[in-house]
């Protein structure tokens, strides 16, 4: 396997099985076994002579080949005695007492598998609301999501990584100003990305100009109103100030949610890119563009046949993991299992463009983005048809838009774009769909030397095309960009782009594009430059309402405190 330093002290920290003192106690190998024996297991429920062997060798290659990985859950817990192998996960958040607690206990116990939790606090009465039973006054869904902070900080993941969750408040909600500022200060709710949930109806009265009603969560009644313009400049204002609130389009969720007769979609997982019902889970996996490519005389294309033979093995293998899965609640098992959701999607998007020569900011790139994506959409759909003839289909399908549409799924949804985070370092290739960030950095070592590294496609084609040196490289690294750097030329200026040289309407059109051939969405950056106005962002949340994306998320460069990732220097 070729696997990166990176990759493997990634691997070593937090994947690879340890015994009770801490010692690791399997190689690498032994890890993508573990998996793939374990997820190939699933078969025998179905046919009880399958050549689970075979299979387990498919996965394997697979898996090590990097051409294709499960999220990290499935890396960590498949085959161990923690069993659990989401990454996503919604839980309700009822407006009682026992509701809220029960919310907070479940989450802690998803965290402690890896998984991440999402809610919906809009059910919650507002601030100041009577409580009948004791005749006081409610405290409100932003008091309550600072308990959920706690409870979070305190239960580190499973010895692995810190809980992770979503914050959703409806825009008709009472507290809706306070929510959209509780981010304001950097300390407040860290363990919450916060979003938005914008209706059809508010984005109208945003263009007419008109007031909207705030809405009683009990009754549902109007109780007052506000200026939608001036609610959505102070969700820009802060979006500008901090990256926070994002938004996310509500009814569009709804309108593509497949199985509505289960109920509504109120919230997603806790990066934004997995819409689900109230005590449903997902599990992710992503395939590796950048092992997707053959040589065609001179220049690398697309292989095709190969895409599809490992989008319908991939699909296979997620399948599986709903069926073996250990579930951390027996509500969330049924749950998962009447849908049996799968969110398959890619990494190694910027590479694998570079590789090929095209621009990302680009109608061209756009267009890849589009087709490859309609492919993998497609044939991940004629995966789950296959499943379905030899497995059924998913329990809940009576009542779905599937059955309306006469199509015989095994899965109720197929795609979606994860950030894929840890499994791209693993894969050595970029994330998800997101431009490279940087092409070369310089990385802080002992006594202040600083080491300049650099992207290993840029440093091929460089060598290959005879523009390597060390100047170069440490311009690179100090400017961030290879925009402004004469030496390179133009043509490798232009494909060679990063997060920052892409304009937020190339970001938008590029989320877009994926986001008309994925059933769930998108996990998608749009970056700023620090100069941007609060026009510019404002802008940017009407296009992305206009092209069709399911919600944005934005940050404007420099402008979190402490800032992790700095162009130039990785501390
Ligand atoms: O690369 P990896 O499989 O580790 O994860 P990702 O693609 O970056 O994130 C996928 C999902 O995993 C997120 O949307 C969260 O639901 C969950 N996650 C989490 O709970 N905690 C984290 N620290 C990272 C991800």
């Amino acid at each position: 396997m070729q696997l990166s330093e990176n990759a493997l002290k990634v691997l070593e920290k937090r994947y690879l099985a340890k015994d009770e003192t801490g010692k690791t106690i399997e190689t690498v190998d032994q890890m993508f076994w573990r998996v793939a024996i374990h997820i190939s297991k699933a078969d025998h429920i179905y046919k009880p002579d399958a050549d689970i062997q075979g299979l387990a060798e498919q996965f394997y290659q697979m898996m090590t080949n990097l051409e294709f990985l499960p999220n990290s859950p499935t890396l960590m817990n498949a085959g161990r005695e923690l069993g659990q192998l989401s990454a996503c996960f919604v839980l309700p958040v009822e407006d009682t007492m026992e509701g809220i607690f029960d919310a907070i206990k479940n989450a802690a116990i998803i965290h402690k598998s890896g998984g991440g939790t999402g809610f919906s606090f809009s059910r919650l009465r507002a601030k100041g609301a009577t409580v009948a039973s004791t005749g006081g006054v409610a405290s409100g869904p932003i008091s309550f999501m600072r308990v959920f902070n706690a409870a979070t900080e305190a239960v580190k993941q499973g010895g692995t990584r810190r809980g992770a969750n979503m914050g959703i408040l409806r825009v008709d909600h009472p507290d809706i100003l306070d929510f959209i500022k509780c981010k304001e200060n950097n300390e407040e709710v860290t363990n919450f990305n916060i979003s938005v949930a914008i209706t059809e109806a508010f984005m109208d009265a945003v263009e007419t100009d008109e007031t909207y009603p705030l809405i009683d969560p009990k009754t549902g009644v109007p109780i007052g109103v506000l200026k939608a313009r001036e609610v959505f400049e102070q969700i820009v204002h802060m979006a500008w100030t901090n990256g926070e609130p994002g938004i996310i389009f509500i009814d569009r969720l709804n309108r593509d949610n497949p199985t509505p007769q289960l109920g509504s979609i109120e919230s997603t997982n806790p990066c934004g890119e997995q819409p689900l019902l109230p005590y449903e889970s997902c599990n992710l996996g992503s395939i590796n563009l950048m092992r997707m490519l053959k040589q065609e005389g001179s220049k690398r294309v697309i292989d095709y046949p190969k895409l599809e033979e490992t989008v319908h093995l991939a699909v296979h293998f997620l399948d599986n993991v709903i069926d073996i899965n250990c579930y951390p609640l027996k509500e969330i098992e049924e749950m998962t299992k009447s849908t049996r959701k799968i969110g398959l999607g890619v990494m190694g998007f910027a590479d694998m463009l570079i590789a090929l020569g095209i621009p990302y900011n680009s109608e061209e790139g756009v267009k890849m983005g589009e087709e490859l994506m309609a492919f993998i959409n497609t044939k991940s759909k004629e995966a789950s048809m296959r499943l379905a003839e030899e497995r059924g289909v998913f329990p809940s399908y009576p009542g779905s838009i599937y059955e309306k549409q006469g199509v015989r799924l095994r899965n109720a949804t197929t795609t979606t774009i994860a950030p894929t985070g840890t499994i791209s370092i693993i894969a050595g290739t970029s994330s998800g769909i997101e431009p490279l960030f940087a092409l070369s950095y310089f990385r802080n070592v002992m006594d202040n030397d600083k080491l300049v590294e650099t992207h290993p496609i840029f440093e091929d084609i460089a060598r290959t095309e005879g523009f390597y040196n060390k100047e170069i490289v440490e311009k690179v690294a100090s400017q961030g960009s290879a925009a402004e750097i004469m030496e390179i030329p133009e043509k490798y200026r232009n494909i060679f782009v990063t997060a920052h040289d892409v304009s937020p309407y190339w970001h938008i059109r590029m989320q877009a594009a994926f986001q008309n051939h994925v059933d769930n969405a998108v996990s998608k950056t749009i970056n700023f430059p620090h100069h941007a106005s609060k026009e510019d962002v404002h802008q940017a949340y009407r296009l992305a309402h206009q092209w069709g994306c399911k919600g944005i998320t934005i940050y404007r460069d420099g402008s979190r405190e402490g800032q992790v990732l700095n162009i130039g220097t990785i501390k």
